[in-house]
C-alpha cells in the first residue's frame, strides 16, 4: 500500500530577539506576566521577507531528504501572513529555492495550517497525484502585532519551518487526522483591516492589527485541541499511552499542558519551545518537529501527535508514524542573513504606525 511519509524536515529563525524585557519598554507589562500567563520568554522578529524565511527552512528540508529542488512536484506555504495575495507568496518560494518542476500554492488555516498541509499533500502522495511535497508552515506576524496592544503583542513571533513527504510502502505516516473549524465565531480572532470587504484603498492590515478575544480563544483551544488528540489517537487504533511525542501548536503553555493532562502525557512526551519563540501560527509544529528530531527526540516508529487550534477558528490533529530515519541525509549552509539593523529598527515602521514612540535600548 502507498502510504506517504515525511523525509526532510528543517527550520528558519530570524536572528534578531524580542524579549519581555524588551516589550516593558512599549506597553505596560512584564516579564512575570507573560510567562506566568504564557510561557513565552522571547520571539523573533524578521529583517527579510517571510518568503526568504521560507526559503531557508525549506533548503534544509530539502537536504535533510537528500533531494534537490527541482525534485519537487509541489510546494505548500502554509501561511496567514502572505507576502502578497497575486502571486501567492508559494510562487516568490519556488522561484527563490529553484524548484522547476513543482506547482505551488499558499494554504491558509491559520494556526492550523501546518496539519492541514500535511494532511493535503498526505493525501496527495498517497493517491498517486504527486511524489515529492515541500510543506513550508511560515510566518511575519511581527507585520500585524500591534505594538500598543499588550493582550496581543507579546504572544507572536517570525520563523518558518519545513517538512518533505514522499511515498513509502512502509506502514508509516498519517494514521488519522481530524480538520475543523467553527466559522460562526471567526470574528473573536481575525485582522479585521484585510481582504475584499469594504472600500477599496483604505484596508491596510496593520490599521487594526490582530484583534482576539483572548479567554474565550483560551477555552476553545484547550477544549477542541484535547478532544481532536484523543479523537485522532482512538481512530489510529493506539491508547493515550503509547504515544511517544505529542507536539503541540506552541500558542500558550497552559493550552499545551491542558491538552497533555487531558492526554495523561508526561512532560518528557510533549515537546515545548514557546519559551524561545512564541507564537509563530503555522511554523509552530514543523519548527518544533526540526528540533525534536535534532534533540534525539523521534525515535524511529515513534508514534507522534499532532494539534491545533487557530484563527478560523480552526483546529486540527494527526496520529502519525515515524519513518525509521531519525538524521538528516545531507545538511544544507543556508541561513537567514545576518541583520544589518537592531530589533527596534526593524520595528520602528511598527512603533511609528501605531503611535508609540516611547521606547529606549
Ligand atoms: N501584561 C499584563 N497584563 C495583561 C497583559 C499583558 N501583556 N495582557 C492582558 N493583561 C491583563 C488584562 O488586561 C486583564 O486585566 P484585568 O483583570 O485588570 O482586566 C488580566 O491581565 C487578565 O487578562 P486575560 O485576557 O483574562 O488573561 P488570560 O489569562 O486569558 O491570558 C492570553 C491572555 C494569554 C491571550 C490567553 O487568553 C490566551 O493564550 N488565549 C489563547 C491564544 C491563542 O491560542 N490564540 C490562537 C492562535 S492565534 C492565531 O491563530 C493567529
Amino acid at each position: 500500500m502507498r502510504n506517504a511519509t515525511i523525509t526532510g524536515w528543517g527550520k528558519a529563525l530570524p536572528p534578531l530577539v524580542l524579549t519581555n524585557t524588551d516589550l516593558e519598554k512599549i506597553v505596560d507589562t512584564s516579564d512575570e506576566w507573560i510567562t506566568t500567563r504564557t510561557g513565552i520568554k522571547e520571539r523573533r522578529i524578521s529583517h527579510v521577507e517571510a518568503t526568504d524565511l521560507a526559503t531557508v527552512a525549506g533548503r534544509h528540508a530539502l537536504a535533510a531528504a537528500g533531494l534537490e529542488p527541482d525534485a519537487l512536484d509541489l510546494v505548500v506555504n502554509a501561511t496567514c501572513t502572505p507576502e502578497s495575495l497575486i502571486p501567492a507568496s508559494a510562487s516568490y518560494v519556488q522561484a527563490k529555492l529553484g524548484a522547476t518542476n513543482a506547482g505551488a500554492m499558499d494554504l491558509n488555516a491559520n494556526c492550523s495550517g501546518f496539519i492541514y498541509a500535511l494532511v493535503t499533500a498526505s493525501a496527495m502522495v498517497s493517491a498517486g497525484v504527486v511524489d515529492r511535497v515541500l510543506i513550508i508552515g511560515v510566518e511575519k506576524l511581527s507585520y500585524v502585532m500591534d505594538l500598543t496592544d499588550r493582550s496581543t503583542c507579546v504572544l507572536f513571533g517570525d520563523g518558518a519551518g519545513a517538512v518533505v513527504v514522499e511515498p513509502t510502502d512502509e506502514p508509516v505516516g498519517l494514521a488519522a487526522s481530524e480538520l475543523g473549524v467553527d466559522g460562526t465565531v471567526a470574528d473573536i480572532l481575525c485582522v479585521p483591516e484585510f481582504g475584499t470587504v469594504g472600500s477599496p484603498g483604505v484596508r491596510d492590515p496593520r490599521r487594526a492589527g490582530i484583534k482576539m478575544e483572548g479567554p474565550e480563544v483560551f477555552r476553545r483551544a484547550v477544549t477542541k485541541m484535547g478532544e481532536a488528540s484523543l479523537h485522532v489517537i482512538a481512530e489510529a487504533g493506539w491508547r493515550p499511552e503509547e504515544v511517544d511525542l505529542l507536539i503541540p501548536h506552541q500558542a500558550n503553555q497552559r493550552i499545551i499542558d491542558a491538552t497533555a493532562r487531558r492526554l495523561k502525557l508526561d512532560p518528557a512526551r510533549v515537546f515545548v519551545n514557546i519559551h524561545a519563540y512564541g507564537n509563530t501560527s503555522a511554523a509552530t509544529i514543523p519548527v518544533a518537529l526540526t528540533e525534536a528530531l535534532e534533540q534525539g527526540r523521534v525515535k524511529p516508529r515513534a508514534k507522534i501527535v499532532f494539534a491545533a487550534f487557530g484563527g478560523g477558528l480552526t483546529w486540527a490533529a494527526a496520529a502519525l508514524t515515524w519513518g525509521d530515519r531519525v538524521t538528516p541525509i545531507a545538511t544544507s549552509d543556508a541561513q537567514v542573513p545576518e541583520p544589518d539593523r537592531t530589533v527596534w529598527d526593524v520595528l520602528a515602521p511598527n512603533l511609528e504606525f501605531y503611535g508609540n514612540q516611547e521606547r529606549s535600548g
